[in-house]
């Protein structure tokens, strides 16, 4: 039987660089979409696939991250002095979501390099990547459809979705045949191919199942597009050795990193909300647009 997934790992160290100034000194991964941080939808995502534990790799300016999963001991205070009980349940719920680790990435060196930083954390056993500026809005939870296909094949899998035309360069891209609906198994990837290259119109996103004989992998991968390490270059290099296997994720991705991207998902998000979808439908209906 394959082994259960318990622990998931969230990058969270980059520069953020598509978001500045914004990113200056706040992590990306504390935008919010409508009142909820980018990193809790994932978390969230990933308690409800089944992870007990997990690790988030930092870098400089993330404090912010950790103040966000612990006990904020003055808010409770106020809000039970006020009898704000809805609030406070939810403020505490959420550094009780799961056990949270928290390990740093002294340099920005690329997405390999940062899953690296998690080989203390999962030497033996695979684990989850996620990526926080991936939100993926889904019935099933994205990274649940991963761990069915880990379950199954035993081999680690990549998350994919199908993107049309030149916007595939910004992406790892896989050649792949298909073993089931919407499964794959990898024979090739690529990292940020020209689009005359890339072998299929399916990109790489951000939601990964590894196994650790990918640190190794890693260590060995040389820097490649954009002179980071990219997890995509380690990847192929254990496609020698083993299987690897791809879903194509059903539901939506919103690359919440990129400021179109963020903006739509904003509106996608407000839109459903009990709360204020009707209001926000009515003043984007009167928009003269
Ligand atoms: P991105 O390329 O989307 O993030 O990396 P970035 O580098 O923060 O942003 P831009 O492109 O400059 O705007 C994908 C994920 O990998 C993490 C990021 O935090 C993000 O979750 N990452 C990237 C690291 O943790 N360390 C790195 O060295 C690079």
């Amino acid at each position: 039987m394959a082994d259960r997934i318990r622990k998931a790992v969230f990058p969270a160290a980059g520069l953020g660089t598509r978001f500045l100034p914004a990113t200056k000194a706040s992590p990306k991964e504390m935008l919010p979409l409508v009142d909820k941080p980018l990193i809790q939808y994932s978390v969230e995502e990933a308690v409800k696939s089944g992870i007990e534990s997990i690790l988030i790799v930092t870098g400089r300016e993330k404090a912010p991250i950790e103040n966000h999963f612990d006990i904020s001991f003055e808010l409770e205070q106020l809000l039970r002095e006020r009898n704000k009980d809805e609030l406070f349940a939810m403020v505490r719920e959420i550094s009780e979501i799961a056990q949270i680790l928290y390990t740093r990435q002294k340099q920005a060196l690329g997405l390999g390099h940062a899953i690296l930083q998690a080989e203390d954390f999962s030497p033996n056993e695979p684990f989850a990547v996620l990526l926080a500026d991936d939100v993926v809005d889904s019935e099933v939870p994205a990274l649940k459809q991963l761990i069915d296909v880990y379950e199954k094949y035993e081999a680690p899998v990549v998350a994919t979705m199908q993107v049309d035309g030149p916007a595939i360069s910004r992406f790892g891209v896989i050649d792949a045949e298909e073993v089931e609906p919407n499964v794959f198994r990898v024979r090739d990837m690529v990292e940020k191919p020209a689009f005359e290259d890339a072998p299929s119109d399916l990109a790489i996103i951000g939601r990964y199942i590894l196994t650790p004989d990918i640190f190794p992998a890693i260590q060995k991968t040389k820097k490649g597009a954009g002179g980071e390490i990219q997890i995509t270059d380690a990847m192929r290099d254990l496609l020698d050795e083993r299987p690897f296997y791809a879903v194509k994720l059903e539901g939506t991705r919103h690359d919440a990193g990129d400021k179109l991207g963020f903006l739509i998902a904003t509106v996608e998000f407000a839109l459903k909300r009990d709360d204020l979808g009707d209001e926000f439908r009515e003043y984007l209906r009167s928009l003269d647009l």
